[in-house]
């Protein structure tokens, strides 16, 4: 993902996360932090979606990921959550955490169905509209494969 795509991921974002926008200097920031790695989803010219991850070493954090509302249901989440997975392996990570708000069925049916289990919970993590809402930690362990010789 090119710095360029700085303005595009923050209208994903806006349009994914309406509570919660990223302008597009604070993508670029986080764009800037040291081993930070994305993706965006293309539907032929649309940009449907898009992941966010931090290379932290042994272990890749998924920051964010979205889909348009109305690209949802077709697969591109966990296509994007496949290829974090994959890149993260690709780093080296043993495993990709991330944090999911208790009450986002979508996302937490999306990260279950794709091996990812509880390792944690924060209380009080997001505030939605004046409502404070606990995030679970998820984890996935990653299993690297070397080719036979
Ligand atoms: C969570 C999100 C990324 C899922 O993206 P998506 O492209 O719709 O997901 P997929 O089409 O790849 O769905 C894969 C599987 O996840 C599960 N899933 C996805 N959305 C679901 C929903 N609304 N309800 C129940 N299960 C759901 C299903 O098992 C689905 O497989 P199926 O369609 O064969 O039943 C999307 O809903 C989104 O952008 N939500 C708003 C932003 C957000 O909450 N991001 C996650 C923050 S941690």
């Amino acid at each position: 993902m090119s710095r360029i795509a700085a303005v595009a991921v923050s209208r994903l974002h806006r349009l994914c996360f309406p509570d919660d926008p990223w302008d597009p200097p604070a993508v670029t920031e986080v764009m800037s932090i040291p081993g930070f790695f994305g993706q965006i989803a293309r539907e032929g010219k649309i940009w449907a979606g898009f992941a966010l991850a931090l290379d932290l070493g042994d272990e890749c954090e998924l920051l964010s990921l979205g889909v348009l509302p109305q690209w949802r249901r077709t697969g591109i989440g966990a296509a994007l959550l496949r290829s974090t997975c994959l890149l993260a392996c690709g780093r080296g990570a043993d495993s990709i955490t991330l944090e999911v708000a208790v009450d986002n069925t979508a996302a937490l049916c999306l990260y279950e169905r794709s091996g990812f289990t509880v390792a944690g919970r924060r209380a009080n993590y997001y505030c939605r509209a004046g409502r404070a809402v606990d995030a679970l930690v998820l984890r996935r362990r990653l299993v690297t494969a070397v080719p036979a010789t």
